[in-house]
């Protein structure tokens, strides 16, 4: 069973001979990247909305342009749920009864010690970075709606430690305390900050390919490569009937992420597609050793967290993990596979990707908000 990372990415081979003109070589009009309307009263034609460097009004949400933008935006919608309708009662019993041996109780800690605050990294990347480059209203309209679930999945976290009553100081302070940890947000850290600059902006080939890299390292390294040893890890345990709340926040956190990883490359392959002049050589080649460092940061994060096996999972499946999950982020961005041949130890993980709420994988507390509620006016 393969995993379903690519569903619904747009395919990276369109040819690019129906692209717009390169943004770099005709800086027409300045870009729309802030709240203001067009300085043209002129109506918003489709075909003239760009994902970066769009001259037409922010404000106007149709006519759409990137109409998967927006059916993801209904999905994530769909996906909708809350840290505190998950019942973390038998985890605070087992975690206190001692049910858990030390090595998960590790991995349990480094986990909440990274992801604390890893999604107040990825929220703040958005408002502060990302979201005013972008100029495709349907596109700032995912992001919105993924800038709250990083807040979901921030208080689903912070659920998770004061529930079992772990040292929030310890927990907080581990992108600064545990080397491995540290290691990842110091990859990371330089590309959010690049773009949370008040002074970057787009519209030279050198700020456009700066943008593109800073988004190919948020969604197919941080989101896409960086969360993943830590979601096995805790799915692994729910799996063996272990802290199963925690499980299913991660679960619907997975797929939260997943979504997002999506939204992500479809953006990357639409600049790619408007852009043709931004993927060079150099540039593709810079990717590549990106993506090499991040695998291999992962990696040391997997051994900190398993010094032993434990689980039936130990620190080598997560090389191969990782090596396959690595090919298939750049096979979506249309990039060659670093790793050939590398397999997928854990085919279980595709099931937890699916989740469907309607059947829940740890068959507890079913929330369903695809339906909605009418409002009353009586
Ligand atoms: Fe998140
Ligand atoms: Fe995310």
């Amino acid at each position: 069973m393969s995993l379903s990372f690519d569903d619904d990415v747009i395919t990276p081979s369109r040819p690019a001979a129906a692209a717009a003109p390169q943004s770099a070589a005709a800086p027409a009009a300045p870009a729309m990247t802030s709240v203001s309307h067009a300085a043209s009263a002129n109506r918003v034609n489709a075909v003239d909305k760009k994902v970066i460097n769009g001259t037409t009004d922010v404000n106007q949400l149709v006519p759409f342009k990137h109409k998967w933008a927006w059916e993801k935006y209904l999905a994530q919608c769909a996906n909708h749920w809350m840290p505190q309708e998950v019942n973390m009662q038998r985890d605070i019993e087992q975690w206190k009864m001692g049910a858990l041996t030390e090595d998960e109780m590790r991995i349990v800690k480094r986990n909440l010690g990274f992801f604390v605050t890893a999604d107040s990294l990825a929220a703040n990347n958005i408002v502060l970075g990302t979201y005013r480059q972008i100029t495709s209203p349907e596109c700032r309209q995912f992001l919105l709606r993924q800038a709250f679930d990083e807040a979901i999945h921030t208080h689903a976290y912070q659920y998770i430690v004061e529930s079992l009553g772990l040292d929030e100081g310890e927990v907080f302070n581990a992108y600064n305390e545990v080397k491995s940890i540290r290691d990842k947000d110091e990859f990371l850290i330089p590309f959010i900050d690049i773009l949370c600059d008040p002074e970057f902006k787009t519209g030279t080939l050198e700020a456009d390919q700066q943008l593109l890299r800073s988004i190919i390292v948020f969604a197919c390294l941080m989101e896409g490569l960086f969360f993943y040893v830590g979601f096995v890890q805790i799915l692994a345990l729910g799996r063996q009937n272990k802290m199963t709340g925690a499980a299913e926040q991660y679960q619907y956190i997975l797929r939260d992420e997943s979504m997002h990883c999506n939204f992500g490359i479809d953006l990357i392959n639409t600049i790619k597609m408007e852009n043709p002049l931004l993927w060079t050589e150099d540039f593709k080649n810079e990717i590549y050793g990106l993506f090499q460092k991040a695998v291999e940061l992962e990696y040391a994060y997997a051994e900190d967290t398993m010094p032993r096996g434990v689980l039936g999972l130990n620190a080598s499946q997560f090389k191969e993990y990782l090596r396959f999950i690595a090919n298939r982020r750049l096979q979506q961005i249309g990039l060659n596979e670093l790793f050939p041949g590398a397999t997928n130890p854990f085919p279980w993980m595709s099931e937890m990707i699916d989740l469907k709420k309607e059947k829940n994988f740890f068959e507890t507390r079913v929330t369903e908000y695809q339906t909605g509620g009418a409002l009353s006016w009586d």
